[in-house]
């Protein structure tokens, strides 16, 4: 099967009316390709629902794996649910790589969150007090150890926290891996959109989900996995469906040497009050992210954002400048009223949530799909998950 950057091109999606499944899963971003792929090796056959699987928020991310650099307070259930979700990210590499044949760039590199000034240095301690105070893997670092893991960090950097545990995968590497999984473990795809979920007259359970382009994918299961566009879902009772908004990223994707990389490590960071964070790439390339904006479905990039990004980083890394500005694009996260996915049954029989990962998606996957199989009866769902269920009713909004 060929491979154009990192998406398998395969003649597998399909425009018609698909045939029954027992499970369609509406959306194919690196939650419902996730749980599409462990479905299909739990012996279900399932259809995904997605205009263009494998692109979406995951596929404009950086891939951190990093529960300990981005816990923050007020979070402590999500923290661990997160450190749970890492916890799982090497055997989940190890299958994935194994099942699509292609290796998918998780690196076991470590990330160090660093700062520029003194007010970010006090940002940053306060960080590694909640980290300590979770029990989480965090160690102090001088500004001098610092450069000696990063030489090319700026010599005025102020001190800074290791955390050797929070790691990176390729995530365009991962969304081909997981599209190549799918189609080999029979997988089907239609090349739609979910518009409804489709219900027996009594609205007691689900049948299946009308298509936006017309028709209806018959499935005893649906699992809701439309990222910021989850709640737009017609058909099932007002609530059901929590609140999931878009949250604007724009990331820039930047090139270097392979043989010669600028960074070892994934490097946060604090400047001057600015957040960005840098992830290399084996190939040389170096991923710069992100903002953080309420602005709806809106996916221009603007010069400012990009312009605020790079001189952030390069207040830390100077160097960055001399790089190559490969691509600058912007995602749309799923947003929930608390920063915490929404995963289990919900409403009618038969309707499943996995939703509303907001910046976890990727780290989550794994966990949300071994959950959604523990729900569906093909095994245990993980204690971790338990406090996410749909029907929650402490999601209260984050201030
Ligand atoms: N998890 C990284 C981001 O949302 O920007």
């Amino acid at each position: 099967m060929s491979v154009v950057r990192g998406i398998p091109s395969s003649s597998a999606t399909s425009k018609q009316s698909p045939g029954p499944a027992d499970v369609a899963v509406i959306g194919g971003g690196v939650i419902g390709l996730t749980v599409a792929w462990r479905l299909a090796v739990a012996g279900r056959s399932v259809c995904v629902v997605d205009p263009t699987p494998g692109r979406g928020a995951a596929w404009v991310a950086a891939g951190m794996l990093a529960p300990v650099s981005e816990a923050h307070f007020g979070e402590e259930a999500l923290i661990a649910l997160t450190v749970a979700g890492a916890e799982r990210w090497s055997v989940f590499a190890a299958e994935l790589e194994e099942a699509a044949g292609t290796s998918i760039g998780y690196r076991r590199c470590g990330t160090l969150v660093v700062a520029a000034d003194s007010g970010d240095l006090a940002v940053v301690e306060e960080l590694l007090k909640l980290q300590h105070t979770l029990g989480l893997t965090a160690e102090r670092l001088t500004g001098g150890e610092c450069r000696q893991l990063e030489p090319a960090l700026t010599p005025g950097v102020r001190g800074g926290i290791h955390a050797p545990k929070d790691h990176q995968v390729d995530n365009r590497l991962l969304m081909g891996a997981l599209l190549t999984a799918c189609i080999r473990g029979g997988v089907s795809f239609v090349a739609d959109e979910g518009a409804e979920i489709v219900l027996t007259a009594d609205g007691a359970r689900v049948v299946g989900t009308r298509l936006t382009g017309g028709g209806i994918l018959a499935a005893g299961t649906v699992v809701v996995a439309a990222g910021c566009r989850s709640s737009l879902l017609a058909g099932v009772p007002e609530g059901v469906i929590p609140p999931i908004r878009p949250v604007k990223g724009q990331v820039l994707r930047l090139g270097g040497s392979a043989t010669a990389p600028l960074l070892g490590r994934t490097v946060r960071g604090i400047a001057h009050g600015d957040a960005c964070y840098l992830v290399p790439r084996l190939d040389g390339t170096v991923v710069l992210g992100a903002t953080v904006e309420e602005r709806g479905y809106d996916t221009t990039v603007q010069a400012g954002a990009v312009y605020e990004l790079l001189r952030a980083a390069r207040s830390l890394v100077p160097g960055i400048t001399e790089l190559t500005l490969l691509e600058t694009r912007a995602g749309l996260r799923p947003g929930s009223p608390d920063n915490a996915p929404f995963v289990g049954p919900a409403g009618p029989d038969g309707l499943v949530l996995a939703t509303g990962h907001y910046r976890n998606g990727i780290l989550l996957a794994p966990i949300t799909a071994d959950a959604v199989t523990g729900w569906l009866g093909h095994g245990a769902v993980p204690e971790a998950m338990s406090r996410f269920t749909p029907g929650r009713t402490d999601a209260t909004p984050v201030l």
